[in-house]
This record gives C-alpha cells, structure tokens and sequence, in this order.
C-alpha cells in the first residue's frame, strides 16, 4: 500500500513539474528522477513526493534548483581528446572538402544540449583554424542550444575560470582567449560565430540544414522512446551526408539506426546515409 501511495505521489509530483517548470519529465527515465528529486528533498530536508510537491507549490527558489538539478551540466573544452582530435583530423576536413566541390559557402553546425558553451566553443575554433584564409568565404554558423536559461546566460558571457580550460589545447588558449582578471574569456571572433537559443529537445528543434548535429551527454537520462524520437527528429534536420556526434556511452536506438552509417564507431561518430540507400 505504501509503495502504492509514494508511486502516485511520485506521479503527481511529476505532474506538477510539468505545470510549474513547463519541463516534460515523462521524458526522462523514472530512476533517473527519483535519484535527482532525493538530492533536492535531502536538500530541503524534505519527506516523501507530496511533501515535496507541497515545497514546490510554495517556493519558486525550488523550481530553479529543481530544473538546475535535473538537467546535469558537466561539460569541457575538447570533451573526449579522441573525439576531437577525429573531427580535427577528418572529419570537418571532409566536411570543407565537400562543401569547396559543391560550391557551397554555408556551413551549419548544432551543438544541442550544449551546456555552458564549451563544446560550440571547441568547434569554432576548430573550425577557424581549420578554414584557415578561407574563413571569410565562408558562412559558419553554430547554433548551440541548451534547456537551461542559466547555462545559456554563462555560455553566452563566455568567461571561463582556468580549471576550466585546462583542456584546450596552448596555441588555441593564446589565440582565442583573452586573459583579464584571472579568467579567460572567448575572443570575439570564435564568440561571433556561435548562436545561442533557448530549446527543450523533447518538443523543440534548432530547424533543418545542418551538416553536423552533436548531441553528446545529453540523451542519457531520456527515455528510450524520447531518444528514438529524437534521433529521428536529428535525422530530418541533418542534410544528406550529414554528421552525428553522440556521447561516448551513447547508442543509436530505433529506425534511426538504420538510417545513419557509423563512421567512426568508437568516437560514436556517424552519416545521414544517401536518400537512396533508405529505401533499400
Ligand atoms: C552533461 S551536459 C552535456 C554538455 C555537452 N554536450 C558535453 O558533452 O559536454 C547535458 C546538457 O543537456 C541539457 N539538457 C537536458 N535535458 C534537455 C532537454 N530536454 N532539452 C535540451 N537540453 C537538455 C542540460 O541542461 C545540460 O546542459
């Protein structure tokens, strides 16, 4: 009867969060919200859902850090030096190599779930070195989004404390960062080429045309079929031949699965396959 009783409090109480955070966490995994929904309630001092859900009713400071809490904001410069050092070395080449034949000077790139901004962060600037005296015939765009007004305000200001660029690489630290005050802050340039936008992955998309989607560290904690969708939902808005980058722990699930070739299959790097081969 008790488990019974605490399972529709924990039902209502995600109710409830859907209504005052505007957050579906349907999406998420239920285990994944019982362990942050017991931090938050150790926090608070708080027992059982109902009680909780009491708190939140009350106290908008608890939405903030709820939502802080739920959506996990780890992230670093050059995340995963393999990963990074696959695109450097062929990946975006290829990418440029291609868009150089096509006589096509646009490239879009969408970080999604791009926390404080050091994942667009690395990839501009890879891709401004990359580019090289090129760089101005070209149209680089990066749209990073993120769930997380707070973490978007951060990535925005780009001002890093040194900890956190521990990470990038000493020619790309002097080049693109200025050193004020003890922190480091993204020089313009690469600040310039990066677009910030506010966007739930579970009913939002950053649009279409993209050349390359990363999504790293993110789909973790979404249910299976949130994740089915949503590599689904990548698969539209990626242009033929197009790149996913998932997280290292991350596997494509669903149709979508068949629908992208696995390019580098350690680094969880795969191809929208060619319109043809789909129907195959
Ligand atoms: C662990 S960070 C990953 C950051 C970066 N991609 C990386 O790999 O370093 C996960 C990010 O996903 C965001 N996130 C979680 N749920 C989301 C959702 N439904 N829509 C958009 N972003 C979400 C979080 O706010 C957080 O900033």
């Amino acid at each position: 009867m008790e488990g019974t009783q605490s399972d529709q409090g924990f039902q209502n109480l995600k109710g409830l969060i859907i209504q005052h955070l505007s957050l579906d966490c349907h999406q998420y995994k239920d285990s994944y919200l019982k362990r942050r929904l017991a931090v938050r309630m150790r926090a608070r001092g708080v027992e059982g859902f109902d009680n909780y859900a009491d708190l939140l009713r009350v106290d908008p400071i608890e939405h903030d850090q709820l939502m802080h809490d739920l959506t996990i904001n780890v992230t670093q410069f050059f995340r995963d030096e393999a990963v990074f050092r696959v695109l450097e070395n062929d990946v975006l080449p290829l990418l440029i190599y291609h868009k150089v034949m096509d006589e096509d000077q646009s490239i879009n790139i969408w970080s999604a779930g791009c926390s404080s901004g050091e994942e667009p962060y690395s990839i501009a600037i890879l891709m401004k070195e990359l580019l090289g005296e090129e760089f101005d015939n070209f149209s680089t765009k990066i749209i990073a989004s993120d769930i997380d007004k707070g973490v978007l305000e951060k990535a925005s200001e780009g001002i890093y404390l040194p900890r956190q660029v521990v990470n990038v690489p000493k020619q790309y630290l002097s080049k693109y960062f200025i050193f004020n005050d003890g922190m480091y802050q993204i020089s313009p340039d690469i600040r310039d080429m990066v677009q910030f936008r506010n966007i739930d992955l579970f009913t939002s998309t950053a649009g279409s045309n993209f050349d390359m989607i990363l999504c790293r560290n993110v789909v973790i904690y979404f249910t299976r079929e949130m994740q089915e969708r949503l590599y689904m939902k990548f698969h539209r808005s990626l242009n033929s031949g197009g790149y996913l980058v998932m997280g290292n722990t991350e596997t494509l699930l669903g149709d979508a699965a068949s629908m992208f070739t696995s390019i580098h299959s350690r680094e969880r790097i795969y191809q929208k396959t060619e319109e043809f081969h789909r129907s195959k």
